[in-house]
C-alpha cells in the first residue's frame, strides 16, 4: 500500500501531468485510417514510439498509459516500452479495462467489462513493468440516464478494480466519464457528475480502497457539446471544483480527461481551475487533447516525425505550465 501511495505521489509530481496513450486497437486503428495511416500493429508501434520519445517529454509528464498491445511491445533499439520509457523518466501505464459494454438490462447504458481475469493479468502487467492501472466507466446524459442502476453497477467495477489494483501494487487511476455528449447544460452535467462521484466514493469506501493510493481522473464540469452556449473556464473551474470538494483530503490527486474537449479549451480550463485552492493537486491526464494535433501533424510521414513531436510537446508544455500554476504561485 506504501508503494502506491509513493507512486501516486510521482505521478503527481508538481507541474506533470499523465499521457493517455492507450486507444484500443480498433480505435488506435480508426484513428490512424483517418489521417491516411495504414493501421497495422507496426505504425500503431511506431506512433506510440514518436510520443513517448519526444524530447524532454518527463519534463512535463510522470506516467504514459497504454494498452496492452503496446505494453508488450518495444522501441525500435528492441527496448520493451515498460522498460524504455522508465529509462527516459516516465512510469508505464495500462489500461485494464475491456471496454463498456451493453449493460443486460439497462437499455442503451453501458458496463465497464475486465473483472473477471483482472488479478492475473495484473500480475503479469506488474511484471512487465507497468507502475499503475486504468479503467473508465462511461455516463451518458439523457433525458432518462444515467439510471441508478448503471451508476452503481459502473461504481461497484471501479471499486472492485481499484481495490484488485492496490493489492498487485498498482495504483488504480479511478476514470467515472460523464460525457459530453448531448444538449445539456453545465449544471446538468454538475448535478450527475456530482451522483456519479457520490455513488464511486461509497464503494471505494466499502471496499476499503486507500485514497492516497489512487488518482482519480475525472471529466470536467461542463456544458454538453450540443448546447448553445459555451460555459468560460472560470464556470468549467468553478463547477468542477464545486463537485470535488467532496472528496477528502487523503485523495492522492485528480488528472482530468479531456473528453472531446477542444485542445485549447482543455487547457485553458485546467489553468482557471489551478485558481482555486483544493488539498489535492489538479493536473491533466489527456487523450485526444494532446495527441490528435499530434498525429495530424505527423500524418504517418517519417519525415514528420520531429513534426509530430514538436506538436506533441507544444500542447504538453502548455498543459505543465498549467499543472504547476498553483506551485509556482506558491
Ligand atoms: P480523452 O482525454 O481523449 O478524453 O482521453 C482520456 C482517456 O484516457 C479516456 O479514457
Amino acid at each position: 500500500m506504501t508503494n502506491c501511495r509513493q507512486i501516486a505521489a510521482a505521478m503527481m509530481a508538481p507541474g506533470k501531468g499523465i499521457l493517455a496513450a492507450d486507444e484500443s486497437i480498433a480505435t488506435m486503428s480508426k484513428r490512424l485510417k483517418d489521417n491516411r495511416v495504414e493501421p497495422t500493429a507496426e505504425n500503431r508501434r511506431y506512433y506510440r514510439e514518436m510520443l513517448a520519445s519526444a524530447p524532454g517529454l518527463s519534463d512535463d509528464i510522470s506516467g504514459i498509459i497504454f494498452c496492452d498491445e503496446t505494453l508488450k511491445q518495444s522501441f525500435s533499439d528492441g527496448t520493451p516500452f515498460p522498460q524504455a520509457v522508465g529509462e527516459l523518466g516516465i512510469l508505464a501505464g495500462i489500461k485494464v479495462d475491456t471496454g463498456a459494454k451493453a449493460c443486460p438490462g439497462l437499455d442503451g447504458e453501458t458496463i465497464t467489462e475486465g473483472l473477471d481475469d483482472l488479478p492475473a493479468r495484473l500480475a503479469e502487467y506488474a511484471k512487465l513493468g507497468a507502475a499503475f492501472a486504468k479503467w473508465r466507466a462511461v455516463f451518458t446524459i439523457g433525458s432518462e440516464t444515467p439510471t441508478q442502476g448503471a451508476i452503481r453497477s459502473n461504481a461497484n467495477a471501479l471499486a472492485r478494480y481499484a481495490a484488485a489494483c492496490q493489492q498487485a501494487g498498482l495504483v488504480p487511476i479511478v476514470e467515472p466519464e460523464v460525457l459530453m455528449d448531448g444538449s445539456h447544460n453545465l449544471a446538468v452535467c454538475r448535478d450527475v457528475t456530482e451522483e456519479v462521484h457520490t455513488a464511486v466514493r461509497a464503494e471505494l469506501g466499502l471496499l476499503n480502497v486507500d485514497l492516497a493510493g489512487i488518482i482519480l481522473k475525472p471529466n470536467m464540469v461542463i456544458e454538453g457539446d450540443g448546447h448553445g452556449r459555451v460555459s468560460s473556464p472560470e464556470e468549467v473551474a468553478e463547477a468542477t471544483v464545486t463537485v470535488l470538494r467532496s472528496w477528502p483530503g487523503a485523495l492522492a490527486g485528480v488528472a482530468f480527461l479531456s473528453g472531446g474537449q477542444d485542445p485549447e479549451r482543455a487547457t485553458d480550463n485546467l489553468t482557471a481551475m489551478q485558481r482555486h485552492s483544493t488539498p489535492w493537486p489538479l493536473t491533466f491526464s489527456f487523450g485526444r487533447a494532446l495527441v490528435s494535433p499530434a498525429l495530424s501533424a505527423w500524418q504517418g510521414d517519417p519525415d514528420r516525425r520531429s513534426d509530430g513531436q514538436a506538436t506533441l510537446l507544444n500542447r504538453v508544455k502548455a498543459n505543465g505550465a498549467a499543472a504547476g500554476l498553483r506551485a509556482a504561485l506558491r
